[in-house]
């Protein structure tokens, strides 16, 4: 879908994250959402404050699962993803700080593999995520599963795409402080989210859009892997849609 401008496109996405709340809320259900960091679902988060200041949406029942964290990193950290989600959203709402789940930077190198399969396992046992929010980095990944990251991926240790290094470099102040590795949740656990959204926007996003939507489905652009997913919406602006 194709908007005039992100901040229309992000208004209709938070309403549709609203309604499944309340949707939820009405049948005494927890929502469970799998949420995304980076530039472009800020506006989402923008306007889900709003609600809530509004008063016209509660988080009390939702559980939120974040894609990814830089590794290693300390939650304290102004860079942390930690820190970012609850700059923008958690800081601001009333979720129930204990539902909020963000992949640590701060586990051992020894309990990483056992980390990462509880996140899963976590995430499972909830019945899986309801609605998982997406961006996508110029590499083509989702969350921070980078090319070549296969299908049936779990969550787990990557180390990052060059690309993806120099794309943070100016929120670390040079290449040489953006971390080489970072948790992610895996490709397998995005897919099997009941619904996704993906969003994307201005013209940096242009060419890798066109192969994500229009390519052929492969590890090398890991976000092509959504075109066989039954209910994903890729929502962009003119400029990311310009090279379809
Ligand atoms: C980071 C995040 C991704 C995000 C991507 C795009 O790499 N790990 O989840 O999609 O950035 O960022 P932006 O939205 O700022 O373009």
């Amino acid at each position: 879908e194709i908007f005039e401008d992100s901040y229309e496109a992000s208004k209709v996405v938070a309403a549709e994250i609203a309604d499944l709340i309340r949707q939820k809320q009405d049948k005494g259900e927890a929502c469970v959402l799998g949420l995304a960091t980076g530039s472009s679902p800020i506006k989402v988060y923008e306007e889900l404050v709003r609600l809530h200041k509004n008063g016209e949406l509660s988080f009390h029942n939702v559980i939120t699962f974040n894609l990814d964290e830089y590794y290693p990193m300390d939650a304290e950290n102004r860079q942390s993803y930690y820190y970012f989600m609850h700059q923008h959203l958690f800081d601001h709402i009333d979720i129930n700080p204990e539902n909020i789940h963000i992949p640590s930077g701060q586990v051992s190198q020894e309990e990483l593999n056992q980390y990462c399969i509880d996140y899963d396992m976590k995430i499972k046992q909830l019945g899986g995520l309801d609605f998982q929010l997406l961006g996508i980095g110029r590499t083509g990944h989702i969350g921070f599963n980078e090319p070549g990251s296969h299908i049936n991926s779990g969550t787990r240790i990557i180390t990052l795409d060059h690309i993806t290094r120099r794309d943070a470099a100016s929120d670390f102040n040079g290449i040489e402080n953006v971390p080489k590795k970072a948790i992610t949740m895996g490709v397998s656990t995005i897919l099997k989210s009941k619904r996704i959204i993906m969003l994307a926007w201005g013209h940096k996003k242009a060419s890798i859009i066109k192969e994500t939507v229009e390519g052929q489905i492969t590890a090398t652009i890991p976000a092509s892997f959504l075109q066989n997913h039954p209910n994903t919406t890729m929502i962009m602006d003119q400029e990311a849609a310009s090279e379809l």
